[in-house]
């Protein structure tokens, strides 16, 4: 078995035997995190960059932590500490990073697409750590991870409630458990959910308590309000009130229900302390994965490279 591309852009261009690939890999890379020397040497001499145009407190420190384990050299960009500030263009970025032989670009862009256009410029793998409102691959990877370490995912009833209109999370998701035989539905008010949004693989629905029902996982997301361009909402409190996700709420959802954040939250808007620290939460447990997970996604990527130099 192994990966068809040596880019990961989208979780849209994984079949279900990949994503089943990297999440057995993301097992055995899961237990080197908890060795007391959480080294390995599979990619020594291999060098990662990792290029943040957009903020990120998990996904950049995550694949940071997973390059080192694997014993890559990492080396970071961010918007403020580049010359995109000074106007550089993405591509002229792109091929200045390329002429110092990179094997991987980790990208965060606030563009739908960037990841997509470095990977048809670039000779090095591309991994999209989250382009706009489009994708964020890993995270529903590692959310897949997370899921399936307690239960099967095929015939599992999830759903996401909150800003799924600008939400890359929201997308990669229902992308991905779709495909793994999960039955998805999506909950958000209606300034907030995407025309047709349903074409993805899931379902949709304004109404929070009975999406909640019965359902086995419940994840949150957060509103990005620096995404919004007007006024959504007639207010923050009126929207925890109608979407905000609450012990009361959850008691619908089945008796062993998980609850899940992306990340970062904003605690009594879209979720309650008690709910994001109670004993149904994963929250944290999404973080540990996503280092195990990433490893996987750059050893199997690493493969795809040598492969193709080999052809
Ligand atoms: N989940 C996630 O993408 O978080 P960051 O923005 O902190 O990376």
């Amino acid at each position: 078995m192994r990966l068809r591309s040596r880019h990961l852009v989208a979780i849209a261009s994984l079949e279900p035997d990949e994503v089943e690939l990297i999440l057995d890999t993301a097992e055995s890379f899961a237990e080197v995190g908890t060795r007391e020397i959480k080294k390995v040497p599979t990619l020594r001499g291999k060098t990662v960059v990792n290029f943040f145009v957009e903020p990120s407190t998990r996904t950049r420190s995550s694949f940071e932590l997973a390059e080192k384990r694997l014993s890559a050299d990492a080396v970071n960009f961010s918007a403020n500490s580049s010359s995109f500030v000074k106007g550089e263009t993405l591509l002229d970025t792109a091929r200045n990073l390329e002429a110092m032989v990179p094997d991987f670009i980790v990208i965060r862009h606030s563009e739908a697409g960037a990841p997509h256009f470095l990977a048809r410029h670039s000779s090095c793998s591309i991994i999209n750590a989250g382009d706009g409102a489009h994708e964020h691959p890993t995270q529903a990877l590692l959310d897949a991870f997370t899921i399936r370490r307690r239960r099967p995912l095929r015939g599992l009833r999830v759903t996401i409630v909150g800003d799924i209109l600008h939400s890359r999370v929201a997308r990669s998701n229902i992308l991905l458990l779709s495909k793994m035989g999960a039955q998805v539905t999506v909950c958000g008010p209606p300034s907030l959910m995407p025309p047709r949004i349903e074409a993805l693989g899931c379902s949709a629905t304004h109404d929070v308590d009975r999406s909640i029902e019965g359902a086995d996982v419940v994840m949150a997301l957060r509103l990005q309000l620096e995404r919004m361009t007007r006024g959504y909402l007639p207010s923050l409190r009126e929207y925890a009130k109608l979407y905000g996700l609450d012990s009361r709420r959850m008691q619908r959802a089945a008796p062993d229900a998980i609850v899940m954040h992306p990340g970062p939250m904003n605690r009594g808007v879209e979720i309650t302390g008690d709910v994001a620290d109670g004993e149904r939460s994963v929250i944290l447990e999404q973080v540990t994965n996503g280092v195990a997970v990433r490893m996987a996604v750059l050893y199997l990527l690493a493969g795809e490279v040598e492969r193709e130099a080999a052809a």
